[in-house]
């Protein structure tokens, strides 16, 4: 019981980055009614209550359907600026100092929502979190892998005018059938223009799409990666080429990618030496947030004291982020885990 109690204390108190966020999967369903009450958008649920109880997936897909509808209500600026801000403040209060934030273009350009109305209001607030709290960041532009490579082309035709503000392009949506070979050339085109490359790859897909994000894409992190265990070579080269895994642990439970989070395989991710982290992927759908996702993996599956500062670790050399930044805080890690 005391093991359990300074287990959670730790991993609450500790500083922590988030790699795995979609922003638009941080709508609560309350700001979610207001804003479509004040951009006159009816949503198919009659309630809040009503629309928290279809918060129960079977599968990835049944979440995108959700997912897709509730952020058919962000039209302005001001609506990207306060989901984003809204997000921000609550992981700023679970210390989290650096995120990395996916948003979805396609999703919103195909509502005719401007590239720029998206990214401007995503970014404001990011900025403002720098500059009240010094909490540091990136955008990732993702890409909607059931739409069409020419799609992710049109799309990055669109980010060029805000690609100071763009640090990283990533891959998601429906995993099944859309492997990553299928944006090779786009994510090069991508490469070309300096960004970083990430893709989700092996939450329901097989370990194959993640040689190919590996070995064909030259991904420069995995998201996800869960099925990676399932083949020794895999996780031997992963380890080569030390790619950090963004795992979400209460999504992954949400999902049914784990029967439940006692069976969870970042534990085993760990013992294989795997660079696993701690994300929350789609917070306001998925039950909790940071130190959610840790508590969950602390009280279920009985992650030890070792496994969370090495956690806690691998998310700071994990993260795209300053190198005296990253520095100050793997040592104040190292000393709050000092008595262990
Ligand atoms: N988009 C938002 N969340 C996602 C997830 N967990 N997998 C794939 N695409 C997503
Ligand atoms: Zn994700």
């Amino acid at each position: 019981m005391i093991q359990k109690v300074d287990l959670l204390d730790l991993a609450f108190s500790m500083p922590k980055t988030e790699l795995h966020l979609h922003i638009e999967g941080t709508f609560e369903a309350e700001q979610m009614f207001e804003f479509a009450q004040r951009n006159n958008i009816a949503l198919t649920y009659s309630s809040i209550d009503q629309l928290k109880q279809a918060y129960s997936f079977a599968n990835l897909q049944e979440f995108l359907d959700l997912y897709y509808q509730g952020m058919s209500v962000l039209i302005t600026e001001q609506d990207f600026y306060e989901l984003t801000m809204a997000y921000l403040t609550k992981v700023h209060a679970q210390n989290v100092v650096h995120v990395e934030i996916f948003f979805d273009p396609q999703g919103h350009l195909e509502r005719g929502i401007p590239f720029s109305t998206q990214i401007n209001g995503i970014y404001r607030a990011l900025k403002e979190a720098e500059s009240k709290w010094d909490m540091t960041f990136k955008l990732i532009m993702s890409f909607l892998r059931h739409l069409s490579e020419e799609s992710a082309f049109a799309t990055l035709e669109q980010a060029i005018p805000h690609l100071e503000k763009i640090y990283a392009v990533g891959l998601d949506s429906s995993e099944l059938g859309h492997p990553p070979e299928k944006f090779l050339r786009v994510f090069k085109a991508c490469q070309n223009l300096g960004l970083k490359v990430t893709a989700h790859a092996g939450e329901e897909g097989p370990a194959k799409y993640i040689w190919q994000a590996v070995d064909d894409i030259k991904v420069d992190r995995i998201d996800h990666g869960n099925r990676s265990l399932e083949d020794k070579d895999l996780i031997h080269r992963l380890n080569h080429e030390q790619l950090t895994l963004t795992v979400c642990p209460l999504s992954n439970e949400k999902l049914c990618v784990v029967d439940d989070m006692s069976q969870h395989p970042i534990r085993e991710m760990l013992s294989h030496g795997l660079l696993a982290t701690v994300n929350s992927d789609d917070p306001a759908y998925f039950g909790g947030y940071m130190n959610e996702n840790y508590q969950a993996l602390i009280e279920q599956s009985k992650i030890t004291i070792a496994e969370l500062k090495q956690l806690a670790k691998n998310s700071f050399n994990g993260a795209w982020m300053p190198a005296d930044k990253r520095q100050k805080y793997l040592s104040q890690i190292d000393e709050l885990f000092a008595f262990t």
